[in-house]
């Protein structure tokens, strides 16, 4: 989607100083790794545990940390052969190590300090969200600094103005719900099983967006804030008035109507960010930047305001190693015995997601 970003050889390497990484993410219900090579995906394996979590309607964390750690030494195996590499020949190892699910993130955690110990290599820690944001900086999308960053995720909405990759600043973020919280609560509402997202979206497809009017979130405000609180609950309301038969005819308006009541708000502030910061493009990041109408609502806000838009690949919006690999890129490695002593966390620190 972006193109004619300045790609000088200065930013191929990100300031860490170290670029052939092994990647691991486990915190939540995907068992990745991926091995970059600077802003090059080498390999990405994801193993997702969706299937196995969709009969309790969401993510079981026990249920999930368990799964991890019968998957996770595969799914690195896995991922150095597609590279054609052994661990020897990393320079460092990355993990999440915040936030999700502590028990979830543990076994990543664990795993990536015993492959660096064994190896002699360095450990870097990495932030989640950063590495939503890091993803945009990886090929073929490759783009450069200053641009505001949206991440809609199943467990945060924010904005962040990127003027440096190793340091977002956060301009707002939601005051109740995540985007993908909604998104999966709705999908819930209208009978569409767990993960929501893309279930919500192939409905929609199909429906009139216009059919129904539902609340969105701090419509007065012009800050980069988010609310989806409200949406929710006008949707449950919605289906109980309606009635079964109703709703069984419409649920294909519900769905287009709910899903654009949750995306507006995102493409809308999102570009007004990028005007008031003066900065000249924005980019997508997290689950739910892998649906088309958010995509193109963005496109069709930013066009006129001459912001470009910059939309990672799907499968690098939804949970992936490959930009935990990236943000490993711009946050200072560890060196045993310092990281015997880092721990994962189920939340960031409150100074921010960036080391
Ligand atoms: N096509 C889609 N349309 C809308 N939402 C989607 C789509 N695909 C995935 N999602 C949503 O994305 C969310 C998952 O995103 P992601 O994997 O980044 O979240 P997470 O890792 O669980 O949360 P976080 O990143 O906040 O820790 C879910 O809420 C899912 O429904
Ligand atoms: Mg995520």
């Amino acid at each position: 989607m972006a193109s004619g970003w300045a790609r000088g050889p200065a930013r191929l390497t990100g300031r860490a100083g170290i670029r052939l990484i092994l990647a691991i993410e486990t915190s939540c219900d995907e068992t990745a790794a991926a091995v970059v090579d600077g802003p090059e995906v080498r390999s990405s394996v994801v193993a997702s545990q969706a299937r196995l979590h969709t009969p309790y309607g969401g993510v079981v964390p026990e249920v999930a940390a368990r799964q991890h750690l019968g998957t996770v030494n595969a799914v690195v195996d896995e991922a150095l052969d597609a590279a054609g590499l052994a661990l020897d020949a990393v320079d460092a190892v990355a993990v999440t190590q915040r936030p999700g699910l502590i028990g979830a993130l543990l076994v990543g955690v664990a795993t990536a300090k015993a492959l660096a110990y064994g190896a002699g290599k360095p450990l870097v820690m990495v932030d989640h969200l950063h590495g939503h944001i890091c993803a945009s900086w990886l090929e073929p999308l490759a783009l450069d600094p200053p641009f505001v960053s949206l991440i809609a995720s199943g467990g945060h909405t924010r904005l962040d103005l990127v003027d440096d990759y190793a340091e977002p600043r956060l301009l707002g973020s939601t005051l109740d719900d995540a985007a993908g919280e909604a998104i999966d609560k709705g999908a819930r509402t209208l009978g569409l099983g767990y993960p929501g997202g893309p279930a919500l979206e192939r409905l929609a497809a199909d429906g009139d967006r216009k059919a129904f009017e539902f609340p969105v979130g701090l419509a007065g405000r012009t800050d980069a804030d988010f609310s989806f609180a409200g949406v929710k609950t006008a949707l449950l309301y919605a289906v109980r008035d309606l009635g079964e038969q109703e709703v069984g005819r419409r649920r294909a308006d519900l769905a287009a109507s709910y899903q654009e009541a949750v995306v507006r708000p995102l493409a809308q502030r999102l570009v007004g960010a990028a005007v008031d910061a003066g900065v000249p493009a924005v980019a997508l990041g997290g689950g739910v930047a892998a649906n088309g109408r958010l995509r193109a609502l963005t496109a069709e806000f930013a066009e006129p305001a001459g912001v470009a838009v910059a939309a990672p690949d799907r499968a690098l919006c939804t949970d992936n190693a490959a930009m935990i690999g990236a943000a490993a890129q711009f946050t200072p490695p560890l060196s045993w015995p310092r990281y015997a002593g880092a721990d994962a966390m189920a939340t960031s620190p409150p100074g921010g997601i960036a080391a």
